[in-house]
């Protein structure tokens, strides 16, 4: 089943297990953790973690595009990852180009559009030029939206959002008046996406770690005890039967007419 999944361009979905009925979320975000763990229980080192991970992120695009979800946010590299051994540090940076130099043809073929959100311009150079190259090549691309948050922390991202509009006051080009709510979701890195409708954390964590702080206000959450490179498409399928019996309501009594 899964390997028919895998070689079909558009998958069908209807038939095999894997098929989900009902709404899918249109914008999913996942944080994508436990690839530390996931290597030392097998007393591999943790890079082995990620470099598996990686692959996840792969088979949960895939499935992700195939059943119609719109965007896909994962967390790949936070502003605080900095922090972590320079080894380790080193070998996250290379893995962006090292998934797209072995899966761009595919992401292409899929119909997939790359996308970054984070702090593009202090990545490596090597990292920015994969990065660069994916996004180019699948700007006309409708597909599945694939939103990777590298060097992404989302109180730097609202500082700099509070920065701009303040500026922008300075100028005379907005009033105090101007400053919505509206506005301030205009000036986040996220402006031309919709807001996530699921958040997935793996691993048996139960936080945010300075994720899409603003844009989650309204998100069903989902956690797993499943570490990252772990996770698979009956997880991500199950996730979503879960989100489908939540009622979003938005703070009122019943949830809004679409
Ligand atoms: C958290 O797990 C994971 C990360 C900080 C990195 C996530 C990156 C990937 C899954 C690969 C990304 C792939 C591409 C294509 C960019 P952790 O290391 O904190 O796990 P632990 O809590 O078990 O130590």
């Amino acid at each position: 089943m899964f390997k028919k999944l895998f070689t079909q361009k558009q998958s069908q979905l209807e038939d095999g297990e894997l098929a989900v009925t009902g709404t899918v979320p249109s914008h999913i975000a996942i944080i994508m953790d436990g690839n530390g763990r996931w290597a030392t229980k097998r007393a591999l080192p943790r890079i082995a973690g990620h470099h598996e991970g990686m692959k996840t992120v792969r088979k949960i695009t895939r499935y992700a595009n195939d059943l119609g979800v719109k965007v896909l946010t994962l967390y790949a590299f936070s502003t605080e990852n900095w922090s972590r051994p320079k080894k380790e540090v080193e070998f996250l940076m290379r893995l962006p180009e090292e998934f797209l130099g072995t899966y761009l043809p595919e992401l292409i073929e899929q119909n997939v559009r790359v996308q970054t959100m984070g702090d593009f311009a202090s990545l490596p150079e090597h990292t920015q030029r994969a990065v660069q190259k994916a996004v180019d090549s699948t700007r006309e691309n409708t597909g599945l939206i694939l939103n990777f948050a590298l060097n992404y922390g989302s109180r730097a991202e609202i500082l700099h959002a509070v920065k701009a509009i303040t500026q922008a006051v300075n100028d005379g080009k907005l009033s105090p008046s101007d400053i919505t709510e509206q506005c301030i979701t205009e000036h986040l890195m996220t402006r031309d996406l919709i807001e996530p409708d699921l958040l997935i954390r793996t691993s048996g964590e139960v936080r945010l770690s300075n994720f899409m702080l603003w844009q989650l206000a309204y998100t069903e959450f989902w956690f797993t005890d499943v570490l990252w490179p772990d996770f698979d498409e009956n997880c991500l399928r199950e996730a979503i039967q879960v989100y489908q019996t939540r009622s979003r309501r938005y703070g009122g009594l019943e949830e809004p007419t679409k």
